[in-house]
């Protein structure tokens, strides 16, 4: 009906909340090319590198049309122009305004579709976001309480688990945790059994599993928040 597709989708979120990971079951499930390349990977010691294969990922990806392009941790090559004068700093620029190139010089209605990830939408430079380049936002949230659940059901399915394990009391335990916390407080878990010589997994080791993994990694999660971090 004559509307614009969206050029580039990007997946925006706090770390661990499953933007690689829903990049990655996007690639399983479609029959396009799928290409994936980490933004760090773009920042290269020689100037004009970080551009080239900028250029040549968008050429493979017409080549091997229908194609999806995925720049997971857009944020090391595009974060807000800021002027400190280093060669470094200026080589990255040259590399996000190779890709701001790139994404204008394509059509929206081809077999080119391109996906991006941060954890660091603030930081972004707005270049990136005006519409015509990256202009539909998906946001992965932290996980409510149900799909805490789910995640610890996903994560705990191939552990031997004793009764006295509840994951809807586990799901109540974890308030503001991500998917990636779930998975690393389930793995704790199991090394404590293993540790202790049990032959299944009890609620005894997920309550000092969930200190654990909480008292570190959470407090990361938290910081950013407070910092005032604004996901979209
Ligand atoms: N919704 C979820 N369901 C199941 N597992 C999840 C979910 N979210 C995260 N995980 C687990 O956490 C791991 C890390 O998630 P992932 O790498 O996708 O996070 P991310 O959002 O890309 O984080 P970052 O911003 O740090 O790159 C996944 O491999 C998976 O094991
Ligand atoms: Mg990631």
């Amino acid at each position: 009906i004559g509307v614009e597709p969206p050029k580039g989708i990007l997946l925006t979120g706090l770390p661990g909340t499953g933007k690689t990971l829903l990049a990655k079951a996007v690639a399983k499930r479609t029959s396009a090319t799928f290409i994936r390349i980490v933004g760090s990977e773009l920042v290269q010691k020689y100037i004009g590198e970080g551009a080239r294969i900028v250029r040549e990922l968008f050429l493979l990806a017409k080549e091997k049309a229908p194609s999806i392009l995925f720049i997971d941790e857009l944020d090391a090559i595009a974060a807000r122009r800021v002027e400190d004068g280093t060669s470094g700093e200026r080589e990255v620029q040259r590399t996000m305004l190779q890709l701001l190139a790139e994404i204008d010089g394509f059509n929206p209605r081809g077999n080119v579709r391109i996906l991006a990830a941060t954890n660091r939408p603030d930081i972004l430079d707005a270049a990136l976001l005006r519409p015509g380049r990256f202009d539909r936002i998906i946001e992965t949230p932290l996980p409510d309480v149900d799909a805490r659940k789910e995640i610890f059901g996903i994560h705990t399915s191939k552990m031997k688990l004793k009764k006295n394990v509840n994951l809807e009391n586990l799901a109540a335990l974890t308030e503001s945790t991500s998917g990636a916390d779930i998975r690393a407080i389930a793995t704790e878990a199991g090394m404590l059994a293993v540790k202790e010589n049990k032959k299944a997994i009890g609620m005894e080791e997920f309550d000092v599993a969930i200190k654990k993994v909480l008292g570190a990694e959470h407090r990361n999660c938290v910081n950013l928040k407070e910092q005032g971090v604004m996901f979209a």
